[in-house]
């Protein structure tokens, strides 16, 4: 490599536009330049980037000149609208949006997963949906020896996954409840303090589905490269700030023991145990906050599946890092053209 990448990041002042910042630093991500973008309502401030601040400029068409790796979280209206420009302009964009993921010409990558489907990038590649990633990285290391045929996954999702005003109405509103005020929610659909209900995301009429379980059903098939596999989904908004749980059911082509299921996660890459029965304790979100690792544990016989195919099991992972800033990092550390100019 000749030279360091100039990177943007767009959505900069949001909470995974933080994460991209705190991701770089701590995995030493050698920048050249650090161009901050986000909404006009952000221009003319400043992010710390490294000691230096940087001035946040608006998002707009032109912002891309120069810029070798564009890194999404604007939202996926702001991907939609942007991210052609950003590849015209000959940046390699990594998108955390939904705008891309089942695109066939997107490869759709967790790089412990199919990181080889980089190398066939024409500009874009996402990042799936957090709940979707939690799910997979414990998922994939069974997979692949015993194939999975249906897997039934409950999320318990954080304020965090629905950015930065979510997890502030979630603090607002927990102080305003306990001062025994009344709290007008305006992010969220629902009261959030001592609270919890269907994820926010639209509802499919005809399905019942909402839009995060249909992004989950979706995204697994497309990420296994297994249009068989059956996939039940339930996401709920519980009222954590920082990193999503999942209770996963899993049944296996094959008949599957936990022993099994435990040696194969352990060393998986990215992957901790966490599962320890004589002290009850196991995957919690604020274990899992500010990690890398997705936790796994509570890895259990299914008693409903007397065939002994089903195993059951429960995740924890920061999504604001593998489930996002973590994940499209790692993608450019993969790039194969990260050797620029
Ligand atoms: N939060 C997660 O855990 C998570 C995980 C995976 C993927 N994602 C995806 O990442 C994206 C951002 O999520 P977030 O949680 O960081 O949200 P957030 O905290 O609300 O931040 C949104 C960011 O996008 C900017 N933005 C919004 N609309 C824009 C526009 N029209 N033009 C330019 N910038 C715009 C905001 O700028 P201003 O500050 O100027 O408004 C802010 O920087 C979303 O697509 C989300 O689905 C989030």
């Amino acid at each position: 490599m000749n030279r360091d990448p100039v990177v943007a990041i767009a959505g900069v002042t949001g909470a995974v536009g933080a994460e991209f910042i705190a991701t770089m630093n701590r995995r030493d991500f050698r920048v050249g330049k650090l161009k901050a973008l986000a909404s006009a309502r952000s221009a003319g401030k400043t992010v710390d980037f490294r000691g230096q601040q940087v001035v946040v400029e608006e998002l707009t068409e032109r912002s891309f000149a120069g810029v070798d790796i564009a890194l999404f979280s604007a939202g996926s209206g702001a991907s939609r609208r942007f991210v052609p420009a950003a590849v015209k302009a000959g940046a390699v964009v990594i998108d955390n949006s939904s705008a891309f993921r089942m695109d066939p010409n997107v490869p759709l990558v967790i790089p412990e997963i199919n990181g080889r489907r980089i190398r066939e990038h024409k500009g874009i590649i996402a990042v799936p949906n957090c709940s979707a990633i939690t799910a997979l990285m414990g998922l994939w290391p069974i997979h692949q020896k015993n194939r999975i045929t249906r897997v039934i996954i409950s999320t318990y999702q954080a304020a965090s996954g629905a950015g930065a005003a979510a997890m502030d109405e979630l603090v607002q509103s927990t102080r305003a409840n306990l001062n025994g005020q009344v709290y007008a929610q305006k992010v969220m659909p629902h009261p959030y303090a001592f609270n919890l209900f269907s994820h926010n995301t639209a509802i499919d009429p005809e399905t019942g589905y909402n839009g995060e379980e249909t992004k989950v059903i979706h995204e697994t098939r497309k990420i296994f490269e297994d249009d068989r596999i059956a996939v039940g989904v339930t996401c709920v908004r519980v009222p954590v700030l920082r990193a999503h749980c999942e209770a996963i059911t899993f049944e296996c082509e094959k008949p599957i023991s936990e022993t099994r299921v435990r040696n194969m996660l352990a060393g998986a890459p990215g992957v901790r145990l966490v599962d320890d029965r004589t002290g009850n304790y196991f995957p919690m979100p604020v274990d899992a906050s500010g990690q890398d690792d997705v936790l796994v544990g509570r890895i259990r016989q299914d008693l409903s599946d007397p065939t002994g195919h089903s195993i059951s099991m429960f995740v924890s992972a920061d999504q604001l890092l593998k489930g996002a800033a973590l994940n499209a990092v790692q993608i450019v550390e993969m790039l194969p053209q990260r050797a620029m100019a």
